[in-house]
């Protein structure tokens, strides 16, 4: 292989055209048109240089609709992410997605290399915890066990008992067999997760800095003025998750958008999410109540080309710290996804 680093930028060809037509399609109602023919010299040279590293590309659902629909092999939440990573071939694995995502492939797959392009996605979340609030949150209630939502570092998963998202986290904390669970550090999930067991949560403070904004209001505006399906993340405020027909991880809004199909929805997520689902479901109308992620929106087509390109940023991990994560994140894949999640 010639070197990377010599890569000239990619550039607009008119073979690009009839190459990407179908792709071009599917961005046209996502993206502004003018858009189109910018981002296709970036796809075309991420799609080659990933054949000749033989390596994988993940995106959360939360990434903009070029990367999407344009580069990724593997797409999905969090917890689909962490599964295609303990299950894949490839030796080199590109998340695109925020850091403790990249963290939790490589504890799964710590044989391989896995990049982020920009080591400053990160999460309000993840780093509103640290490994030493874990511990003294154990030491404030011993024997009580601790299961940690996967936004968090290789840290905090390391002091954990068992790992969640939002796909299975009322399943994990029952698979504890405890009537207590320390549960963090997102408190509205923990709130959302207690109404739905008899076990008693002991709850963080962290909030995610895009679910804590939208209102119970904004719900009601979307339901009343345009007579919308309200579907929520379970990292919203619990008025919100009052007002939804429907709570549940990235995946299960698509599966229930599947199912319902309904005319008009307002998805209470992050908003890239409504676009990826736009190309799926062509005869729903997506309301947008628009809040971006600062943290994955660094993840851009060009920063997936130079991380490709440079093999930049890999996650690098202590090996103690990744075999305590890896025995939390097994308990959690252990319990697999919930049914209607
Ligand atoms: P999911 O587990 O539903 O993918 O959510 C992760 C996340 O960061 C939501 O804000
Ligand atoms: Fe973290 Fe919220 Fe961004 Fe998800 S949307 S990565 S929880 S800050």
């Amino acid at each position: 292989m010639h070197d990377l680093a010599d890569l000239p930028v990619p550039v607009w060809r008119d073979d690009l055209e009839a190459e990407y037509a179908a792709l071009a399609a599917r961005l046209e109602p996502l993206v502004p048109c003018l858009e189109i023919p910018l981002h296709l010299p970036w796809i075309d040279a991420i799609n080659k240089l990933k054949k000749q590293r033989g390596a994988v590309i993940m995106a959360h659902s939360y990434q903009s609709p070029e990367i999407f629909h344009g580069v990724a092999d593997v797409t999905g939440d969090s917890l689909g992410l962490a599964q295609a990573a303990r299950d894949c071939d490839a030796g080199l694995i590109v998340v695109c997605g925020v850091h403790f995502m990249a963290e939790s492939a490589k504890i799964l797959a710590p044989d391989k290399t896995v990049l982020i392009p920009d080591l400053e996605a990160g999460c309000s979340l993840a780093s509103s915890i640290t490994a030493a609030d874990v511990r003294a949150l154990k030491a404030r209630h011993p024997g009580v066990p601790v299961v940690s939502y996967a936004n968090t570092s290789a840290a905090v998963k390391a002091e954990s008992d068992a790992i969640c998202t939002s796909a299975n986290a009322v399943q994990v904390v029952e698979a504890m067999g405890t009537p207590k669970v320390i549960f963090l550090p997102d408190e509205f999930l923990g709130r959302y997760v207690a109404g739905q067991t008899d076990v008693e949560l002991v709850l963080w403070h962290g909030r995610c800095e895009v679910h804590e904004r939208f209102t119970a209001q904004q719900a009601r505006h979307a339901r009343e003025q345009f007579d919308a399906r309200l579907v929520a993340h379970p990292e919203c405020p619990p008025e919100v998750l009052a007002e939804a027909d429907f709570v549940g991880s990235t995946t299960a809004m698509g599966k229930w958008l599947a199912r319902k199909q309904p005319a008009r929805v307002a998805l209470i997520t992050e908003c890239s999410m409504a676009d990826n689902l736009r190309a799926q479901f062509p005869r729903t109308q997506f309301i947008r109540p628009c809040n971006l992620c600062p943290h994955m929106q660094r993840i851009t087509l060009q920063n997936i080309y130079a991380a490709l390109r440079d093999l930049r940023h890999a996650i690098e991990i202590p090996a103690d710290t990744i075999a305590g994560a890896r025995r939390a994140l097994d308990r959690m894949l252990a319990v697999g996804r919930c049914e209607a999640a």
